[in-house]
């Protein structure tokens, strides 16, 4: 076989046409702003929206961070609004370790010229879907009620979604109760009509993402790189490692892993498997069931990871977050310098 030789040119070319197209939806959160800025910046997909939902702060405030982080970085993607509330009727709150806006006590400019689309989560969601004509991937790093109600509102869309990769839910314990994760915990109704949907699942779970967490050498990394997107994602880390310090949780990427995951497989080792929640018993509302190799093939509904290359998820962080430059362009379209 005959090499074909490509210019440089010609190789970007290649890589743009390549893209992956993606959404995300998000509930932005310290470690989901950390996720955007490597999702801005890794280069892997062409991303068509991200959409925000209720969790970690309110969804006014989701959405604020996601259109004031994308302005902030000259990131020129559609920001649109979810849902407020969410489908489970029982009691939930918010997340307490993100801060009172979801950024901590990290501070950015409010957007100025970029605005919300008029379309709301599920709407977007749908269209963008029907456009890729069955390419579009979803990664979803907070509940999932924005995803569960555009599943109910068209139901041909789980025919159209070619996977959703999701932050969320353990094979063992949890997190904000000792038997649930976050994410899943506070829309189990949400998460159980995804999950039963027939669209093809990677879960990114506990169980790996809390063994990936940063240190300061990677905020003095970020640091290192001079850009507006390192600064952001050193002064987020920060906050984290204080965080850390004060007894709370420890600066976990559980977001930037399951993006990570996304783009480049083999920063997780994955099983098949069938994963179901649970929503009728309140007292274990949802809690993640987890069978990895289930016997009879036709139960498996999931890819779920349960090991994690931590150095190469490390290093594609910080490539991720490295690529986005404060170059000429960026600054004289956003006036950022
Ligand atoms: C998940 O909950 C949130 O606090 C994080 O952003 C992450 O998506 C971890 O349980
Ligand atoms: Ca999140």
């Amino acid at each position: 076989m005959e090499f074909q030789e490509r210019s440089i040119a010609e190789d970007y070319e290649h890589i743009v046409q390549n893209r992956r197209p993606l959404i995300i939806d998000c509930d932005t959160g310290t470690d989901d702003a950390i996720m955007l800025i490597a999702a801005a910046g890794c280069g892997v997909f062409d991303i068509r929206a991200v959409t925000s939902a209720v969790g970690n702060v309110s969804q006014e405030n989701t959405s604020k961070n996601n259109l004031d982080i994308a302005e902030y970085l000259g990131w020129d993607v559609p920001v649109a609004r979810g849902a407020y509330k969410t489908m489970y009727a029982g009691k939930r709150t918010l997340s307490t370790v993100h801060g009172a806006t979801g950024l901590g006590d990290v501070t950015i400019p409010g957007a100025k010229r970029m605005q919300f689309e008029e379309e709301r989560a599920p709407e977007v969601i749908y269209r963008i879907a029907k456009e890729e004509e069955g390419n579009l991937e979803l990664l979803v790093t907070g509940p999932m009620t924005n995803i569960a109600i555009a599943l109910l509102l068209y139901p041909d869309l789980k025919d159209l979604i070619k996977r959703i990769t999701f932050m969320g839910g353990a094979m063992e314990g949890g997190n904000v109760v000792p038997h649930a994760e976050f994410n899943i915990w506070f829309d189990p109704v949400a998460a159980n009509i995804v999950f039963t949907s027939g669209i093809p699942l990677l879960m990114i779970g506990l169980d790996v993402t809390e063994r990936a967490s940063l240190i300061d050498d990677d905020r003095k990394k970020f640091m290192s790189f001079n850009t507006r997107a390192g600064d952001l994602a050193a002064n987020l880390l920060a906050f984290m490692l204080k965080r850390e310090d004060n007894g709370l949780e420890s600066a976990y990427m559980h977001d930037g892993l399951a993006l990570a995951a996304c783009a480049d497989p083999l920063c997780v080792t994955t099983k098949k498997a069938h994963i179901r929640v649970e929503v009728l018993n309140d007292a274990l509302s949802g809690k993640t069931y987890v069978e990895l190799d289930p016997k009879d093939e036709s139960k498996v509904n999931a890819q779920v990871a349960v090991d994690l290359y931590f150095h190469r998820f490390r290093v594609w962080l910080h490539e991720a977050v490295a690529r986005i430059r404060n170059d000429v362009q960026v600054a004289a379209k956003y006036d950022l310098r």
